[in-house]
């Protein structure tokens, strides 16, 4: 594998999250039904999937089935990746645990049918106790809808202390409940309030779009976009679009490693830089800026 031998062990993502997308095009492109491209993008959760578990990547998070694809597509393409869903976690949970890879759900769930749901349970609880890849399929999600559920559940929980305490929520705010409100209250009370925030976000088939997913997740995500399909994403792109994430300078709002006091103290001043930029405007261009 060249191109994991290229890549820093030390410096692996802990999280990938990738936003599965192109299959309708995949299809199209060969003249074939969309269902035939998200059963091609099946197989390559699994090989993606293995692969994850090979460089023992700690989270993989998929977007699978968003809030919007199940109220926005025509009710056979929903049904038909429900399906899907079931086939595969029914087909792969013996993978899952030769490659010690734990199954987990974020989204709605409660809200996608019995039948799917019952499956997703026996998956989860048959890959409960291996201790490799989690791999975290967002099913009948949405990032806006889970922030909402976040704020229910801060919410109730105040009501319920309010209520065991035998005070009002009020009384409880004068007590000083919301400066006890954090980003890690937040964060605590998504879906994904066990797992490390992504570091990389891949999205497949060339669209620049974060499309609600992971919003405050992925605020300090690096991004990565390919124009492959996801049907054609395999292995390989995985480690190529980690590749590229060690290529970047990860600064969480902060300065690069050799940025230091000592080299930016050699920076010419502002002031001294605007007036050098202004020497070099056009006489019109000066005058319009002497004049705001
Ligand atoms: C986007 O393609 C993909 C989806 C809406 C669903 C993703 C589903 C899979 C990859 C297969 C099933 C997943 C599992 C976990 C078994 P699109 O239909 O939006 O493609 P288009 O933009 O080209 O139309």
């Amino acid at each position: 594998m060249g191109v994991y031998n290229q890549l820093a062990p030390e410096r692996l993502p802990q999280h990938i999250a990738i936003i599965m997308d192109g299959n309708g095009r995949w299809a199209g492109k060969r003249a074939l039904k969309r269902f035939l491209g998200h059963q091609q993008g099946a197989e390559s959760v699994q090989y993606v999937v293995e692969t994850a578990s090979r460089i023992d990547l700690p989270y993989l998070t998929l977007y699978a089935f968003s809030l919007e694809n199940n109220l926005r597509r025509p009710k056979s393409e929903v049904s038909f990746l429900m399906k899907l869903l079931k086939t595969y976690l029914v087909g792969n949970v013996k993978r899952m645990n030769d490659n010690n890879v734990r199954m987990n759900y974020i989204g709605r769930t409660q809200e996608l049918p019995a039948e799917v749901q019952e499956t997703m349970q026996w998956a989860m609880e048959s890959t409960g106790r291996n201790t490799g890849t989690t791999l975290t399929l967002a099913l009948n999600y949405g990032s806006r809808s889970e922030i909402v559920d976040a704020v229910r559940t801060i919410l109730t929980k105040l009501a319920a202390e309010a209520h065991g305490r035998g005070c009002s929520v009020e009384d409880l705010i004068g007590l000083g409940a919301l400066d006890t409100l954090e980003e890690a209250s937040i964060s605590d009370a998504l879906y994904t309030a066990k797992m490390p925030d992504p570091d990389l976000v891949v999205r497949t088939s060339g669209e620049q779009r974060i499309s609600n997913f992971l919003l405050w997740q992925i605020a300090y995500a690096e991004i990565f976009v390919t124009d492959r399909l996801w049907p054609d994403f395999r292995g390989l792109h995985l480690l190529e679009a980690i590749a590229a994430y060690q290529r970047r300078d990860r600064r969480f709002g902060g300065l690069t490693e050799n940025q230091t006091d000592e080299n930016l103290s050699s920076l010419e001043p502002a002031d001294q830089v605007a007036a050098e930029i202004e020497d070099q405007l056009t006489p019109e261009a000066q005058r319009q800026l002497s004049r705001r």
